[in-house]
Protein backbone atom coordinates (compact mmCIF):
# COMPACT_ATOMS: atom_id res chain seq x y z
CA UNK A 1 0.00 0.00 0.00
CA UNK A 2 1.80 3.10 -1.05
CA UNK A 3 0.01 6.88 -0.22
CA UNK A 4 0.72 10.23 -2.09
CA UNK A 5 -0.02 13.35 -0.09
CA UNK A 6 0.33 16.30 -2.41
CA UNK A 7 0.83 20.12 -1.85
CA UNK A 8 0.38 20.24 1.66
CA UNK A 9 2.59 22.76 4.36
CA UNK A 10 4.25 20.45 6.23
CA UNK A 11 4.83 21.27 9.91
CA UNK A 12 7.61 20.09 12.21
CA UNK A 13 8.28 21.64 15.86
CA UNK A 14 10.85 23.49 14.02
CA UNK A 15 9.96 23.67 9.94
CA UNK A 16 7.42 24.89 7.86
CA UNK A 17 7.64 24.10 4.42
CA UNK A 18 5.06 23.24 1.39
CA UNK A 19 5.93 19.46 -0.21
CA UNK A 20 4.74 16.33 -1.32
CA UNK A 21 5.18 13.22 0.96
CA UNK A 22 5.04 9.72 -0.18
CA UNK A 23 4.63 6.57 2.34
CA UNK A 24 4.86 3.10 1.18
CA UNK A 25 3.58 0.61 3.85
CA UNK A 26 3.88 1.83 7.28
CA UNK A 27 6.65 4.58 7.08
CA UNK A 28 7.83 7.83 5.35
CA UNK A 29 9.72 6.72 2.51
CA UNK A 30 10.74 10.18 0.23
CA UNK A 31 9.38 14.11 1.35
CA UNK A 32 10.59 16.63 -1.72
CA UNK A 33 8.97 18.98 -4.09
CA UNK A 34 6.62 17.74 -7.17
CA UNK A 35 6.81 13.87 -6.53
CA UNK A 36 5.37 11.92 -9.43
CA UNK A 37 5.17 7.76 -7.64
CA UNK A 38 2.72 6.10 -8.94
CA UNK A 39 0.88 5.40 -5.64
CA UNK A 40 -2.17 3.59 -4.73
CA UNK A 41 -3.80 6.58 -3.11
CA UNK A 42 -3.34 10.56 -3.88
CA UNK A 43 -4.43 12.69 -0.94
CA UNK A 44 -4.65 16.50 -2.19
CA UNK A 45 -3.61 18.31 0.87
CA UNK A 46 -3.68 22.16 -0.69
CA UNK A 47 -4.92 24.44 1.68
CA UNK A 48 -4.45 21.84 4.83
CA UNK A 49 -2.01 21.54 7.67
CA UNK A 50 0.48 18.52 7.28
CA UNK A 51 1.73 18.00 10.91
CA UNK A 52 2.77 14.62 12.74
CA UNK A 53 -0.34 12.76 14.93
CA UNK A 54 -0.98 13.91 17.97
CA UNK A 55 0.41 12.35 20.77
CA UNK A 56 -1.22 12.05 24.30
CA UNK A 57 0.79 10.52 26.97
CA UNK A 58 -1.63 11.02 29.85
CA UNK A 59 -4.85 8.78 29.65
CA UNK A 60 -7.00 6.56 31.75
CA UNK A 61 -8.68 3.93 29.69
CA UNK A 62 -10.52 1.10 31.04
CA UNK A 63 -8.98 1.87 34.41
CA UNK A 64 -10.52 0.62 37.92
CA UNK A 65 -10.75 3.72 39.93
CA UNK A 66 -13.06 5.02 42.92
CA UNK A 67 -14.97 2.10 43.03
CA UNK A 68 -15.82 2.57 38.93
CA UNK A 69 -13.95 2.20 35.36
CA UNK A 70 -13.44 5.18 33.14
CA UNK A 71 -15.89 4.73 30.54
CA UNK A 72 -13.72 4.58 27.45
CA UNK A 73 -12.16 1.12 26.48
CA UNK A 74 -9.36 0.41 24.37
CA UNK A 75 -11.52 0.51 21.46
CA UNK A 76 -13.79 3.30 22.15
CA UNK A 77 -10.79 5.68 23.49
CA UNK A 78 -8.05 5.52 20.73
CA UNK A 79 -10.87 5.45 18.04
CA UNK A 80 -11.80 8.61 19.71
CA UNK A 81 -8.63 10.00 19.72
CA UNK A 82 -8.15 9.08 16.20
CA UNK A 83 -10.99 11.33 15.02
CA UNK A 84 -9.00 14.23 17.39
CA UNK A 85 -6.07 13.55 15.54
CA UNK A 86 -4.52 11.60 18.11
CA UNK A 87 -2.64 8.72 16.64
CA UNK A 88 -0.52 7.33 19.96
CA UNK A 89 -1.67 7.43 23.42
CA UNK A 90 -0.09 6.42 26.86
CA UNK A 91 -2.12 4.96 29.10
CA UNK A 92 -1.36 4.13 33.20
CA UNK A 93 -0.83 0.56 34.53
CA UNK A 94 -2.01 0.87 38.40
CA UNK A 95 0.06 -1.94 40.45
CA UNK A 96 -1.97 -2.90 43.38
CA UNK A 97 -0.53 -2.24 46.84
CA UNK A 98 0.75 -5.87 47.75
CA UNK A 99 1.14 -7.01 44.32
CA UNK A 100 3.64 -7.66 41.53
CA UNK A 101 4.38 -4.85 38.99
CA UNK A 102 3.91 -7.67 36.06
CA UNK A 103 0.50 -8.69 37.28
CA UNK A 104 -0.59 -5.66 37.04
CA UNK A 105 0.74 -5.13 33.34
CA UNK A 106 -0.65 -9.03 32.36
CA UNK A 107 -4.20 -7.38 33.68
CA UNK A 108 -3.59 -4.50 31.53
CA UNK A 109 -2.39 -6.62 28.41
CA UNK A 110 -5.89 -8.24 28.83
CA UNK A 111 -8.26 -5.36 28.37
CA UNK A 112 -5.57 -3.86 25.50
CA UNK A 113 -4.36 -6.69 23.50
CA UNK A 114 -6.12 -6.85 19.96
CA UNK A 115 -9.05 -3.84 21.35
CA UNK A 116 -7.29 -0.51 20.05
CA UNK A 117 -7.64 0.95 16.99
CA UNK A 118 -4.66 4.03 17.34
CA UNK A 119 -1.19 2.90 18.84
CA UNK A 120 -0.55 3.35 22.55
CA UNK A 121 1.57 2.24 25.06
CA UNK A 122 1.66 2.31 28.94
CA UNK A 123 3.61 4.11 31.68
CA UNK A 124 3.69 1.88 34.97
CA UNK A 125 2.22 3.18 37.94
CA UNK A 126 4.37 2.10 40.90
CA UNK A 127 2.20 2.65 44.25
CA UNK A 128 4.05 0.08 46.39
CA UNK A 129 7.83 0.10 46.28
CA UNK A 130 9.45 -2.58 47.92
CA UNK A 131 12.56 -5.03 47.66
CA UNK A 132 10.20 -6.99 45.37
CA UNK A 133 9.02 -4.12 43.40
CA UNK A 134 12.54 -2.84 42.75
CA UNK A 135 13.63 -6.51 41.41
CA UNK A 136 11.24 -5.55 38.71
CA UNK A 137 12.17 -2.45 37.69
CA UNK A 138 15.33 -2.98 35.06
CA UNK A 139 13.12 -6.09 33.47
CA UNK A 140 10.85 -3.66 32.48
CA UNK A 141 12.67 -0.66 30.81
CA UNK A 142 14.73 -3.25 29.08
CA UNK A 143 12.36 -6.37 28.08
CA UNK A 144 9.02 -4.71 28.31
CA UNK A 145 9.93 -1.09 26.68
CA UNK A 146 7.38 0.33 29.64
CA UNK A 147 10.61 2.94 30.63
CA UNK A 148 8.46 5.57 32.43
CA UNK A 149 7.24 5.19 36.35
CA UNK A 150 4.27 7.28 37.49
CA UNK A 151 3.89 7.56 41.52
CA UNK A 152 1.29 9.39 43.06
CA UNK A 153 1.73 11.99 46.20
CA UNK A 154 -1.89 12.09 46.79
CA UNK A 155 -4.68 9.53 47.28
CA UNK A 156 -3.78 8.28 50.61
CA UNK A 157 -4.81 5.02 51.02
CA UNK A 158 -4.80 3.73 47.44
CA UNK A 159 -2.25 5.10 45.08
CA UNK A 160 -0.11 7.31 47.32
CA UNK A 161 3.32 5.94 48.53
CA UNK A 162 5.73 8.41 50.31
CA UNK A 163 8.93 10.12 50.05
CA UNK A 164 11.05 7.22 51.28
CA UNK A 165 9.59 5.21 48.18
CA UNK A 166 9.79 7.59 45.73
CA UNK A 167 13.80 8.34 46.80
CA UNK A 168 14.05 4.33 46.42
CA UNK A 169 12.20 4.32 42.99
CA UNK A 170 14.47 7.30 41.31
CA UNK A 171 17.02 5.41 42.36
CA UNK A 172 16.41 2.05 40.71
CA UNK A 173 14.70 4.04 37.84
CA UNK A 174 17.74 6.60 37.03
CA UNK A 175 20.61 3.34 37.41
CA UNK A 176 18.88 1.76 34.19
CA UNK A 177 17.84 4.46 32.38
CA UNK A 178 13.88 5.43 32.73
CA UNK A 179 12.03 8.71 34.27
CA UNK A 180 9.19 8.92 37.04
CA UNK A 181 6.22 10.67 36.35
CA UNK A 182 4.60 12.11 39.21
CA UNK A 183 0.90 13.59 40.72
CA UNK A 184 2.86 16.25 42.21
CA UNK A 185 -0.09 16.95 45.36
CA UNK A 186 0.43 16.76 48.73
CA UNK A 187 -1.94 13.71 49.90
CA UNK A 188 -1.97 14.45 53.65
CA UNK A 189 -2.92 18.40 53.31
CA UNK A 190 -5.75 17.33 50.83
CA UNK A 191 -6.78 14.53 52.92
CA UNK A 192 -7.15 16.78 55.84
CA UNK A 193 -9.52 19.48 54.05
CA UNK A 194 -11.50 16.95 52.77
CA UNK A 195 -11.91 15.52 55.77
CA UNK A 196 -12.74 19.27 57.66
CA UNK A 197 -15.18 19.70 54.62
CA UNK A 198 -17.19 16.91 54.71
CA UNK A 199 -17.31 17.20 58.91
CA UNK A 200 -18.44 20.90 58.29
CA UNK A 201 -21.47 19.12 56.03
CA UNK A 202 -19.89 20.99 53.11
CA UNK A 203 -20.62 18.12 50.03
CA UNK A 204 -21.13 19.97 46.87
CA UNK A 205 -18.38 19.75 43.59
CA UNK A 206 -17.29 23.16 44.77
CA UNK A 207 -15.62 22.12 47.80
CA UNK A 208 -13.98 19.54 46.13
CA UNK A 209 -11.91 22.53 44.28
CA UNK A 210 -11.54 23.94 47.60
CA UNK A 211 -9.96 20.82 49.32
CA UNK A 212 -6.92 21.18 46.59
CA UNK A 213 -5.50 24.55 47.03
CA UNK A 214 -2.61 25.61 44.84
CA UNK A 215 -0.41 25.33 48.19
CA UNK A 216 -1.35 21.84 47.64
CA UNK A 217 0.23 21.61 44.18
CA UNK A 218 3.28 23.80 44.39
CA UNK A 219 4.58 22.02 47.72
CA UNK A 220 4.54 18.89 45.96
CA UNK A 221 5.77 20.10 42.95
CA UNK A 222 9.11 21.32 44.57
CA UNK A 223 9.54 18.42 47.07
CA UNK A 224 9.25 16.31 43.83
CA UNK A 225 12.05 18.79 42.25
CA UNK A 226 14.37 18.39 44.99
CA UNK A 227 14.31 14.78 45.76
CA UNK A 228 14.81 14.52 41.33
CA UNK A 229 18.31 17.02 41.77
CA UNK A 230 19.00 14.92 44.86
CA UNK A 231 18.79 11.51 43.20
CA UNK A 232 19.87 12.83 39.84
CA UNK A 233 16.42 10.96 38.20
CA UNK A 234 14.72 12.55 35.08
CA UNK A 235 11.26 13.95 36.25
CA UNK A 236 8.00 14.53 34.51
CA UNK A 237 5.09 16.33 36.32
CA UNK A 238 1.84 15.72 35.07
CA UNK A 239 -1.28 17.88 34.63
CA UNK A 240 0.42 21.13 36.77
CA UNK A 241 -2.37 23.61 36.81
CA UNK A 242 -0.88 26.91 38.44
CA UNK A 243 1.52 29.14 39.12
CA UNK A 244 2.88 28.12 42.06
CA UNK A 245 3.72 24.99 41.17
CA UNK A 246 5.42 26.68 37.81
CA UNK A 247 7.19 28.51 39.72
CA UNK A 248 8.90 25.75 41.33
CA UNK A 249 10.05 24.33 38.48
CA UNK A 250 11.07 27.59 37.17
CA UNK A 251 13.32 28.11 40.43
CA UNK A 252 14.85 24.18 39.91
CA UNK A 253 16.02 25.56 36.17
CA UNK A 254 18.13 27.98 38.39
CA UNK A 255 20.45 25.02 39.36
CA UNK A 256 20.19 24.02 36.27
CA UNK A 257 17.94 21.31 36.38
CA UNK A 258 14.99 20.37 34.16
CA UNK A 259 11.72 19.05 35.55
CA UNK A 260 9.74 18.14 32.33
CA UNK A 261 6.32 19.63 32.60
CA UNK A 262 2.66 18.80 31.34
CA UNK A 263 -0.52 20.53 31.55
CA UNK A 264 -3.84 19.83 29.80
CA UNK A 265 -5.90 21.06 28.07
CA UNK A 266 -8.56 22.36 30.34
CA UNK A 267 -6.10 23.72 32.57
CA UNK A 268 -5.33 26.46 29.60
CA UNK A 269 -9.32 27.32 28.84
CA UNK A 270 -11.42 26.34 31.83
CA UNK A 271 -11.40 27.88 34.87
CA UNK A 272 -13.21 26.97 38.30
CA UNK A 273 -16.12 29.19 37.92
CA UNK A 274 -17.42 25.73 36.50
CA UNK A 275 -17.92 24.38 40.10
CA UNK A 276 -20.07 27.23 41.38
CA UNK A 277 -23.18 25.47 39.54
CA UNK A 278 -23.94 23.14 42.47
CA UNK A 279 -23.83 19.67 41.03
CA UNK A 280 -23.15 20.04 37.33
CA UNK A 281 -19.92 21.05 38.66
CA UNK A 282 -19.19 17.28 38.80
CA UNK A 283 -18.73 16.82 35.25
CA UNK A 284 -14.91 18.97 35.75
CA UNK A 285 -14.24 17.10 39.26
CA UNK A 286 -10.87 16.12 38.14
CA UNK A 287 -7.66 16.31 40.60
CA UNK A 288 -5.68 18.65 40.56
CA UNK A 289 -9.01 20.48 39.96
CA UNK A 290 -9.71 23.65 37.50
CA UNK A 291 -7.78 27.09 38.24
CA UNK A 292 -8.25 30.35 38.22
CA UNK A 293 -7.51 32.92 34.44
CA UNK A 294 -4.12 33.59 36.22
CA UNK A 295 -2.86 30.45 36.33
CA UNK A 296 -3.88 29.76 32.63
CA UNK A 297 -2.17 33.04 31.61
CA UNK A 298 1.27 31.43 33.62
CA UNK A 299 0.56 28.16 31.74
CA UNK A 300 0.62 29.93 28.08
CA UNK A 301 3.69 31.75 29.03
CA UNK A 302 5.14 28.11 30.46
CA UNK A 303 4.60 26.89 26.89
CA UNK A 304 6.57 30.17 25.24
CA UNK A 305 8.99 30.23 28.27
CA UNK A 306 9.71 26.47 27.24
CA UNK A 307 8.84 25.30 30.65
CA UNK A 308 5.72 23.43 30.02
CA UNK A 309 6.78 21.32 27.38
CA UNK A 310 3.64 19.23 26.62
CA UNK A 311 -0.34 19.50 26.43
CA UNK A 312 -2.00 16.11 27.46
CA UNK A 313 -5.45 15.23 29.05
CA UNK A 314 -5.68 13.29 31.22
CA UNK A 315 -8.42 11.73 29.53
CA UNK A 316 -10.50 9.62 32.20
CA UNK A 317 -14.00 9.71 31.34
CA UNK A 318 -16.86 9.06 33.45
CA UNK A 319 -20.52 8.65 32.35
CA UNK A 320 -23.12 11.04 34.70
CA UNK A 321 -24.55 8.17 36.19
CA UNK A 322 -20.68 7.47 37.32
CA UNK A 323 -20.87 11.07 38.48
CA UNK A 324 -24.08 10.43 40.33
CA UNK A 325 -22.19 8.13 42.31
CA UNK A 326 -21.19 11.43 44.17
CA UNK A 327 -24.07 13.44 44.49
CA UNK A 328 -24.01 13.72 48.34
CA UNK A 329 -20.55 13.69 49.01
CA UNK A 330 -18.36 15.38 46.32
CA UNK A 331 -15.63 13.01 47.75
CA UNK A 332 -17.09 10.10 46.25
CA UNK A 333 -17.46 11.65 42.51
CA UNK A 334 -14.98 9.59 40.39
CA UNK A 335 -12.52 12.03 39.13
CA UNK A 336 -11.55 13.35 36.10
CA UNK A 337 -13.15 14.22 32.31
CA UNK A 338 -13.30 13.68 28.86
CA UNK A 339 -10.92 14.98 26.34
CA UNK A 340 -9.09 12.32 24.46
CA UNK A 341 -10.99 13.88 20.86
CA UNK A 342 -11.00 17.45 22.12
CA UNK A 343 -7.46 18.19 22.60
CA UNK A 344 -5.92 19.12 19.44
CA UNK A 345 -8.42 21.31 17.86
CA UNK A 346 -9.28 23.06 21.08
CA UNK A 347 -5.17 23.38 21.38
CA UNK A 348 -5.23 24.84 17.70
CA UNK A 349 -8.08 26.98 17.96
CA UNK A 350 -7.29 28.61 21.06
CA UNK A 351 -3.38 28.38 21.42
CA UNK A 352 -2.65 29.10 17.17
CA UNK A 353 -5.82 30.65 16.15
CA UNK A 354 -5.55 33.09 18.75
CA UNK A 355 -1.72 34.03 18.21
CA UNK A 356 -0.96 32.87 22.08
CA UNK A 357 1.84 29.80 20.36
CA UNK A 358 3.73 28.96 17.08
CA UNK A 359 2.41 25.96 14.99
CA UNK A 360 5.55 25.15 15.64
CA UNK A 361 5.38 25.16 19.38
CA UNK A 362 1.65 23.54 18.33
CA UNK A 363 3.31 20.53 17.07
CA UNK A 364 6.10 20.28 19.77
CA UNK A 365 3.88 20.63 22.53
CA UNK A 366 1.19 17.95 20.95
CA UNK A 367 3.58 15.47 19.59
CA UNK A 368 6.97 15.83 19.14
CA UNK A 369 8.25 16.55 22.53
CA UNK A 370 6.00 13.60 24.23
CA UNK A 371 7.60 11.18 21.70
CA UNK A 372 11.13 13.07 22.82
CA UNK A 373 10.99 12.74 26.44
CA UNK A 374 8.90 8.93 26.49
CA UNK A 375 11.83 7.52 24.41
CA UNK A 376 9.53 7.58 21.07
CA UNK A 377 10.92 9.53 18.55
CA UNK A 378 11.91 9.77 15.76
CA UNK A 379 9.92 6.70 15.22
CA UNK A 380 6.64 8.73 16.60
CA UNK A 381 6.47 12.41 16.48
CA UNK A 382 7.90 14.23 13.89
CA UNK A 383 7.61 14.16 9.76
CA UNK A 384 10.66 12.89 8.83
CA UNK A 385 12.14 9.69 6.81
CA UNK A 386 11.48 6.54 7.75
CA UNK A 387 9.08 7.87 10.50
CA UNK A 388 5.68 5.66 11.16
CA UNK A 389 3.53 7.12 8.60
CA UNK A 390 1.44 8.97 11.42
CA UNK A 391 0.18 12.52 9.66
CA UNK A 392 -2.73 14.74 10.53
CA UNK A 393 -4.31 16.69 7.94
CA UNK A 394 -6.01 19.84 9.24
CA UNK A 395 -7.90 22.45 7.84
CA UNK A 396 -6.84 25.60 10.20
CA UNK A 397 -10.05 27.68 8.88
CA UNK A 398 -13.21 25.32 8.87
CA UNK A 399 -15.16 25.96 11.76
CA UNK A 400 -17.12 23.86 14.08
CA UNK A 401 -18.86 23.15 17.21
CA UNK A 402 -18.03 20.38 19.88
CA UNK A 403 -21.09 18.69 21.43
CA UNK A 404 -21.72 15.12 22.91
CA UNK A 405 -23.95 14.36 19.74
CA UNK A 406 -21.46 14.32 17.34
CA UNK A 407 -17.89 13.26 19.46
CA UNK A 408 -17.11 9.37 19.81
CA UNK A 409 -16.01 9.46 23.19
CA UNK A 410 -18.23 6.76 25.22
CA UNK A 411 -19.52 9.37 27.89
CA UNK A 412 -23.09 11.38 27.71
CA UNK A 413 -22.02 14.62 28.07
CA UNK A 414 -18.88 17.28 26.59
CA UNK A 415 -17.08 19.17 29.15
CA UNK A 416 -16.71 21.74 25.84
CA UNK A 417 -20.72 21.50 25.20
CA UNK A 418 -21.36 24.26 22.39
CA UNK A 419 -17.66 25.32 21.79
CA UNK A 420 -17.11 26.98 18.31
CA UNK A 421 -13.35 25.74 17.13
CA UNK A 422 -11.46 27.34 14.81
CA UNK A 423 -9.48 24.34 13.08
CA UNK A 424 -10.87 21.21 11.84
CA UNK A 425 -9.14 17.55 11.64
CA UNK A 426 -9.91 16.51 8.05
CA UNK A 427 -7.73 13.16 7.13
CA UNK A 428 -5.64 11.33 9.61
CA UNK A 429 -3.24 8.40 8.92
CA UNK A 430 -1.94 6.09 11.05
CA UNK A 431 1.24 3.79 9.66
CA UNK A 432 0.52 4.56 6.91
CA UNK A 433 -3.05 3.55 6.62
CA UNK A 434 -6.09 5.93 6.59
CA UNK A 435 -7.65 5.83 9.60
CA UNK A 436 -10.20 8.65 9.22
CA UNK A 437 -11.30 10.61 6.11
CA UNK A 438 -14.93 12.19 6.07
CA UNK A 439 -15.73 12.19 9.69
CA UNK A 440 -15.27 8.34 9.49
CA UNK A 441 -13.13 6.27 11.46
CA UNK A 442 -11.77 4.22 8.08
CA UNK A 443 -9.78 1.33 10.87
CA UNK A 444 -10.75 -1.47 12.75
CA UNK A 445 -9.99 -2.48 16.22
CA UNK A 446 -6.84 -4.64 16.69
CA UNK A 447 -4.76 -2.61 14.13
CA UNK A 448 -3.84 -0.23 17.03
CA UNK A 449 -0.16 -1.68 18.26
CA UNK A 450 1.76 -1.26 21.52
CA UNK A 451 4.63 1.13 21.46
CA UNK A 452 7.98 -0.46 22.86
CA UNK A 453 9.87 3.00 24.19
CA UNK A 454 13.67 3.63 24.39
CA UNK A 455 15.76 4.00 27.78
CA UNK A 456 15.90 8.07 28.22
CA UNK A 457 18.30 10.48 29.30
CA UNK A 458 16.16 13.38 30.93
CA UNK A 459 17.24 15.70 27.86
CA UNK A 460 14.67 16.49 24.73
O1 LIG B 1 -8.91 13.46 38.08
C1 LIG B 1 -8.07 12.77 37.55
N1 LIG B 1 -6.95 13.34 37.22
N2 LIG B 1 -8.30 11.47 37.33
C2 LIG B 1 -7.41 10.50 36.84
C3 LIG B 1 -6.37 10.09 37.83
C4 LIG B 1 -5.24 11.07 37.91
O2 LIG B 1 -4.97 11.60 38.98
O3 LIG B 1 -4.59 11.34 36.91
ZN1 LIG C 1 -3.18 12.47 38.58
ZN1 LIG D 1 -4.28 10.97 35.14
Amino acid sequence: MSILIKNGRIITATDDYVADIYIEGETIKVIGQHLSFAADQVIDASGLLVMPGGIDPHVHLDMPFMGTYSSDNYETGTRAALFGGTTTVIDFILQTQGKSLQSALAEWKGRSDNNAVGDYSFHMAVTDFNEDTKKEIQHFIEEEGITSFKTFMAYKGALMIDDRQMIGLMNEVKKHGGLINVHATNGDMIDFLIAKHRNEGKLEPLYHYLSQPEVTEAEASGRFADMANYTGCPGYIVHLTCEGALNAVRNATKRNQHVFVETCIQYLILDASLYENNFEGAKWVMSPPLREKKDQATLWAGINQGLVNVVATDHCPFKWEQKLMGKDDFSRIPNGHPAIENRMELLFSEGVNKGRISLNKYVEVSSTNAAKIFGMFPKKGTIAVGSDADILLLDPNETHTLSVNTHHMNVDYSGYEGWEVKGKVKTVLLRGKLAIDNNECKLSKGYGQFVRRNKVNGKI
